[in-house]
């Protein structure tokens, strides 16, 4: 069991977190929960509801992607005012980053707020999404556009969960496992590239996922409201979004924001930032965990007028954040159209010589 006090709120990691998450709402005082669970993961959440006691309910929900609507929230308000939640009630969702938004959402608004136990079972929801506060769902005009910033009362990630992710749901966390391993640099980065030749099934996740949580907690504590430094942590995400959005959603977060890593590389030695070596060293650690390096689109105008759409975008410039050296990332950095085209058509084609001298 590792417990990281980093934030404001507690986070325990362990292959089984039943008992710790009893042990927590024993000790607030606060007896009175209900449980919410990702369907595909409804075993875990009974099995935390059984370690509650007092028949604490367990309401599941389909979710994936595509339910994170207004629609499902209100499916899981209802739920809420059904099963008798009040003001003292305390949710755990269960599930991953899907539900951690949505749940964390509910919890937010629920009453006007209600505390919220996030339960992670996703590699991305330990790695990424269930610590820094943000919650929501998607509109049909795009991705988490309605939503709040609303801390946890604390984080659990359920290593046993793990088991049952399929395949294709961890790689989406890996891409943000080497963004962390790019700010974090040193021994961060060398211990992914040590594991990434092992089966998944093989890493040493509670040490894995510690060391990327304390990334995270790091810049997410000093800038809750993203504002200023937290914006590192988009790192590879401003070509990312773009590249997700021109592929109409067909290439996976997880992909564009590979894709995006290498861009970040290209721009950063365009400006006389990064080292060949360096660069070097990331693409051939995206590679050996399977993930994407070529943006398939050709589409250089829809790319950039995507990028013009980014919240990053200030003033009409471009701004990225860059990679200096590994373990040192700038942000806001302003760069001109001509150089972030000549980054989007070396992305669309396979990294040569010139790339990797
Ligand atoms: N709030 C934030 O800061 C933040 C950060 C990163 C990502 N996110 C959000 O997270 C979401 C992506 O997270 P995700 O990849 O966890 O998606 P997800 O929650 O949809 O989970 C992926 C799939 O795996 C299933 N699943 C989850 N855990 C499982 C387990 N242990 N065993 C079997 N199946 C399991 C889910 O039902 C789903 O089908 C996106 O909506 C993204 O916007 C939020
Ligand atoms: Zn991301």
């Amino acid at each position: 069991m590792t417990r990281l006090d980093l934030l404001a709120y507690p986070i325990v990691i362990d292959e089984r977190v039943a008992a710790h998450v009893a042990a927590f709402v024993r000790e607030r005082g606060r007896p009175r929960c209900i449980v919410l669970a990702d369907r595909n993961v409804a075993a875990r959440g009974a099995a935390i509801a059984r370690a509650l006691g007092r028949q604490t309910p367990v309401l599941d929900f389909a979710l994936g992607e595509r339910r994170k609507t207004l629609r499902t929230l209100e499916a899981v308000l209802g739920g809420l005012a059904r099963t008798g939640a009040d003001r003292a009630t305390t949710l755990v969702g269960v599930g991953g980053g899907v539900a951690g938004d949505l749940f964390g959402f509910a919890a937010a608004v629920y009453m006007r707020g209600v505390a919220f136990i996030n339960v992670a079972t996703s590699l991305v929801a330990m790695v990424d999404a269930a610590i820094g506060g943000k919650t929501g769902v998607d509109l049909a005009a795009g991705k988490n556009l309605a939503g709040t910033f609303r801390d946890p009362v604390a984080v659990f990630c359920d290593l046993g969960a793990l088991g049952t992710l399929p395949e294709r749901y961890a790689r989406e966390g890996l891409a943000e496992l080497v963004k962390h391993g790019i700010i974090e640099g040193g021994d961060a980065f060398e211990a992914l590239e040590t594991l990434a030749p092992h089966p998944l099934h093989k890493w040493p996740w509670e040490t894995v996922i510690a060391e990327s949580m304390r990334v995270k907690a790091m810049y997410v504590n000093d800038d809750r409201l993203e504002v200023g430094a937290r914006e590192v942590l988009n790192l590879g995400h401003t070509f990312g979004h773009a590249i997700e959005r021109v592929s109409g959603y067909r290439i996976s977060h997880g992909a564009a924001v590979s894709i995006g890593l290498r861009g970040a590389g290209l721009l950063a030695l365009r400006s006389g930032r990064f080292s060949q070596a360096e660069h070097l060293r990331v693409l051939t650690l995206l590679t050996l965990l399977r993930l994407p390096l070529i943006n398939p689109s050709s589409d250089i105008e829809g790319l950039l007028a995507a990028m013009a759409h980014d919240k990053k975008v200030r003033a009409g410039a471009l701004r990225f954040v860059v990679p200096r050296t590994l373990g040192d990332v700038e942000y806001g950095v302003v760069a001109t159209p001509r150089n972030v085209r000549a980054v989007l058509q070396r992305l669309h084609t396979p990294p040569g010589a010139a790339e990797l001298r």
